[in-house]
């Protein structure tokens, strides 16, 4: 007899995957694969927090009105609306549940601010440990049907006849396997690696947004990314991120002579949102300027900061200077798979999550501590979705695996100084067309699916999606949050509102005031 438990494949380890795995009911058996170990994702790295209007000051409409003026009025309205006050309830249940977020003298989540917010909205918990500790927390919640397989690089999608129907996967020998599956659920993160200079975990490199491109899915505002004002720099290179709670906390940004270079830049000063304070350091440092974050009014900072300090100290930064040298990084990506409310992509039974999924919620530039929330919210809402659907009836023909891959001859480090060069905070079509140049020049050797490494794999989506990303930059010709072009410094509402750059099948075109939702269609 034919199970009916549903078989679904998840990728990656992160917030939204395991709120997937921790929603979805055990009328699935889920598959949870991640390339290196189950702790290699952005979501540990995570500092700052998790953003809920919870005071009595605040509200969900406030926390929708900060997130649609961080994100420009790129956001979809609607999509900013449901996961602002689903988010708000899920982490009023994480609360309840006894997650252990920090808690005032009486009890209360401790709120902290960030950049971009008009108050204290920000629930943390180890400090500056929130991503690591609620990833932990998650993890032990997880039920038998879920399945944990660490060093299985998922490398490919199986597609037939439109539908994903499984995955192609190297373990750590590098053999190739395949797995069918009634859906599967990418959840692999942006692409801080294609940036030199970047906040995240270095397994992070893009792979689930062009495994979703190379089988039909849409990629929409790729051009928008998000480089974080502070990462912690010694000599030259960063070290790590400071979160911006510290900002929240009453640090601010000057230069080697104490001036505060925030004033008179933005009403919000050192809090104003991330695109204006990372120009604004880029713009001293242009003038040679060293920046630093003046910590020294933050009582006991090593204990509301306790995994900084440690970086801190590791790094040789003397702390009882009261500055930290920092500069900007790339930190996030707001573009990525193009997926509706429920995280369905273009392609039936293909779902995105967490940073690999655009919903629309960031706009152009992510509201700081969004990022979890927003991985919370879709994670659950794919899980309830998958779990309305039939499991698939006929038997899934064997689908073929594209057996030749065409590996790009670049190093890793070139495409990231390349890209930290002329796409990075500050863009202009010189630039941009001098970088496609360049990128579309780069060789390319074919290799066996079965000898190409996994490092190999990595750069060729790294390539792909950087020439993707690149393409984005020159036909956004305005400047819109983390997108910002000298030759057009000012946002053009009047051409621009409502549309978005799409890449499908090795096409780009531009779609006005439409977001595309994927339907599921049960393969049968
Ligand atoms: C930070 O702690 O500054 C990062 C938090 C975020 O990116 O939302």
């Amino acid at each position: 007899m034919v199970s009916s438990i549903k078989k679904i494949i998840v990728v990656g380890s992160g917030i939204a995957a395991l709120s997937f795995a921790k929603t979805i009911s055990a009328s699935c058996e889920v598959i949870m694969m991640t390339k290196k170990q189950f702790s290699s994702s952005n979501s540990m790295l995570a500092q700052g927090g998790i953003a809920a209007a919870f005071s009595a000051q605040d509200s969900v409409d406030q926390h929708v009105q900060d997130t649609l003026a961080a994100g420009c009025d790129h956001n979809d309205e609607r999509v900013v609306q449901e996961i602002v006050s689903l988010g708000k309830h899920m982490v009023k249940q994480l609360v309840e549940e006894g997650c252990p977020f920090d808690q005032t003298e009486n009890g209360m989540p401790q709120l902290g601010k960030e950049g971009a917010h008009t108050t204290h909205r920000i629930l943390h918990a180890g400090g500056d440990q929130t991503g690591k500790t609620l990833v932990q927390y998650l993890k032990n919640q997880l039920g038998s049907h879920i399945h944990l397989c660490e060093y299985h690089h998922v490398i490919d999608l199986l597609v037939h006849e439109g539908i994903c129907i499984g995955v192609v996967w190297k373990d750590e020998k590098g053999h190739v396997h395949t797995m069918t599956a009634d859906a599967v659920v990418l959840s692999t993160g942006g692409c801080g690696s294609l940036f030199e200079t970047n906040t995240n975990d270095p397994s992070v490199t893009g792979d689930g947004l062009i495994m979703a491109y190379r089988a039909g899915a849409q990629l929409v505002d790729l051009e928008f990314v998000q480089f974080h004002p502070t990462l912690l720099t010694i000599a030259g290179k960063a070290v790590g991120l400071v979160s911006e709670a510290v900002r929240g906390e009453g640090a601010y940004l000057e230069d080697e002579t104490g001036r505060r270079i925030m004033k008179g830049i933005h009403p919000q000063g050192d809090l104003a949102p991330r695109d204006i304070v990372s120009r604004a350091i880029f713009h001293e440092q242009q003038f040679g300027h060293d920046l630093y974050l003046n910590i020294s009014e933050i009582p006991h900072f090593s204990v509301r900061f306790p995994a900084i300090a440690a970086m801190c100290e590791r790094a040789g930064v003397d702390m009882a200077s009261g500055r930290l040298p920092v500069s900007p990084g790339m930190h996030f990506l707001m573009g990525g798979i193009c997926v509706n409310e429920y995280g369905e992509t273009t392609v039936p039974s293909l779902f995105a999550i967490g940073e690999a999924a655009c919903t629309g919620l960031h706009g152009a530039n992510r509201l700081a501590s969004n990022s979890l929330l927003e991985g919370l919210v879709l994670g659950n809402k794919a899980a309830r979705r998958i779990e309305q659907f039939p499991k698939r009836k006929k038997t899934i023909p064997s689908s073929t695996i594209q057996e030749s891959w065409s590996v790009p001859e670049i190093s890793e480090k070139q495409l990231s100084q390349w890209m930290m060069t002329y796409a990075a905070i500050v863009r202009d079509e010189d630039g941009l067309k001098t970088l496609l140049q360049s990128l579309l020049q780069v060789p390319y050797q074919q290799i066996n699916v079965k000898d190409i490494t996994n490092g190999q794999i990595e750069l060729s989506n790294q390539c792909t999606l950087a020439i993707c990303l690149v393409r984005s930059a020159l036909l956004r010709t305005e400047s819109r949050g983390g997108h910002y072009r000298v030759d057009y410094p000012n946002r053009n509402d009047a051409l621009w509102r409502g549309m978005q750059i799409v890449h499908e099948k090795g096409h780009i075109h531009i779609m006005k005031n439409e977001r595309i939702g994927a339907k599921w269609n049960v393969y049968s």
